[in-house]
């Protein structure tokens, strides 16, 4: 059953704001002592707070905010894109311009709601200008990455657009010979499928239709997994 705390933390990840009664969060501080369940959320809420804080890297210096990751925190399905833009450097929020969208309706299409998967991505933090994210920054950062894996423990991840694909994979193949694929991700092998970036099909629209093939093949192997 869903808890109180498990709902509240959905919603806070949704970007929903929350008015509580002081009552309910006496009753949250009691329920978070008691279920595993709950303890992996703290543990998120905490890395969460964590990144928040975050100086390890010179992309600290010109963030608005860090961009932690948004959704379900006991989703099936991770996908995780490159870094944050403008709009997601400026709301906190991963994919919420006009290629979070695009994300949007490409999840729509097989059937998902964006809330109930985990939206996240390689670095925390926007690179000025939106240029690509370094290999020092992308090596600073993955241990996040690496514990909200671990915390979500997703059945599946599904890497956006050859940057992601590239870092994650360890790989500098082309993004065709990536896709169509399941991969494994970390020590946990994790299964992880490539496909394009929503910013990339805003751009080449003509690739929306092999985009749409990886999205069916996404959906048949998160269906065979559960
Ligand atoms: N592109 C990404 O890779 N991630 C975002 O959050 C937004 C755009």
């Amino acid at each position: 059953m869903t808890t109180t705390a498990t709902k509240q933390f959905i919603l806070q990840q949704m970007g929903i704001d929350l008015w509580q009664q002081r009552r309910y969060v006496e009753q949250k501080s009691v329920e978070t002592h008691q279920a595993p369940q709950q303890s992996m959320q703290e543990s998120l809420q905490l890395l969460q707070q964590k990144v928040s804080k975050c100086t390890l890297c010179a992309l600290h210096q010109s963030r608005t905010q860090t961009v932690f990751g948004v959704g379900n925190p006991n989703a099936d399905l991770m996908i995780i894109g490159e870094a944050p833009g403008m709009n997601e450097d400026k709301q906190g929020k991963p994919f919420v311009g006009r290629a979070g969208q695009l994300l949007t309706q490409m999840l729509y299409a097989i059937g998902l709601q964006r809330e109930s998967i985990f939206i996240a991505n390689v670095l925390k933090c926007r690179p000025p200008r939106n240029r690509d994210p370094q290999a020092d920054e992308v090596a600073t950062c993955t241990p996040y990455l690496n514990q909200q894996i671990e915390l979500i423990k997703p059945k599946l991840m599904v890497a956006v657009g050859r940057i992601a694909a590239h870092y994650l994979l360890q790989s500098t193949l082309s993004l065709s010979r990536l896709r169509k694929q399941v991969h494994q991700y970390g020590s946990q092998k994790t299964p992880l499928i490539v496909t394009y970036h929503p910013a990339y099909l805003l751009r080449s629209p003509v690739e929306k239709r092999r985009a749409y093939g990886d999205l069916l093949f996404i959906k048949q192997h998160l269906d065979s997994l559960s």
